[in-house]
């Protein structure tokens, strides 16, 4: 039998399928029916294969800014709830997954104050939006408190001179839309 290749793993397999169950005679189990549960098999196999695909295509290269699809809305929906009450809210790029995740483990706790209203659904719903958003720290590399530390901040403002302090409160004077989550830069 010769080594199994990518896309002829269905056939080899309905192949098999076939050869296996004329050798052991079954008698009760009918062979179209065997075949057509193979079928299905191989082609939901084969679907679930084309969606991870998509996903991949889908989400690729939209690290830096925030466009939201598929199955992250639900989260950013959430996330723009409860986290642009008190300040604009913030891009998932300019911080590490990791800050994310310790802000998100600690509402009671948050830069001093209090977050109400964080429970464990919208909590995990918008740790897989801010997740896939935004990118981890290397090994060892210490957690990011504020915008200011972080060096995705700094890469995604390459050659840019802050003559303001860098916090949520000057994002503005330069992204004048912030308020409404857009940090695309107009020359207006
Ligand atoms: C109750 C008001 C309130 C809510 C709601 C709130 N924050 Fe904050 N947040 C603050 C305050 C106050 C600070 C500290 C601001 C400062 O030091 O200027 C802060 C700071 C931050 C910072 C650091 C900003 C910087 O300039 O470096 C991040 C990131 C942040 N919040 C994320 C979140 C996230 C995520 C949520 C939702 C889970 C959230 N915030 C909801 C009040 C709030
Ligand atoms: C001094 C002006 C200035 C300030 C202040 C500033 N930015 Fe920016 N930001 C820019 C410019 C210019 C770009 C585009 C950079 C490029 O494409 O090379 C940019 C790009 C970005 C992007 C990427 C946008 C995209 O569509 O890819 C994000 C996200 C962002 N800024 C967030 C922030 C946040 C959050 C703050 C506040 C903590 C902030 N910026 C403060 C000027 C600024």
């Amino acid at each position: 039998m010769p080594p199994e290749r990518g896309g002829d793993n269905c056939q080899l397999f309905i192949l098999r399928g076939i050869m296996f169950f004329r050798s052991k005679k079954r008698k009760k189990v009918t062979l179209p029916l065997i075949l057509a549960l193979i079928v299905l098999f191989c082609s939901i196999f084969g679907w679930g294969a084309s969606l991870a695909m998509n996903h991949q295509s889908l989400t690729a290269g939209t690290k830096s800014v925030d466009k939201a699809v598929g199955n992250f809305v639900i989260g950013k929906d959430l996330y723009l709830e409860n986290c642009s009450t008190c300040h604009i809210p913030i891009p998932p790029a300019v911080l590490p997954s990791e800050t994310w995740q310790t802000i998100l483990e600690n509402p009671g706790n948050h830069y001093g104050v209090r977050i109400d209203g964080i429970v464990r659904f919208t909590q995990v719903l918008m740790w897989q939006y801010l997740q896939q958003y935004s990118r981890q720290l290397l090994k060892d590399e210490p957690r990011p408190k504020f915008i200011a530390q972080s060096r995705y901040f700094f890469a995604l403002h390459p050659d840019i001179k802050f003559t303001t302090p860098v916090t949520h409160n000057t994002c503005i004077e330069c992204h004048n839309r912030a308020i409404e989550f857009d940090y695309s830069v107009t020359n207006e």
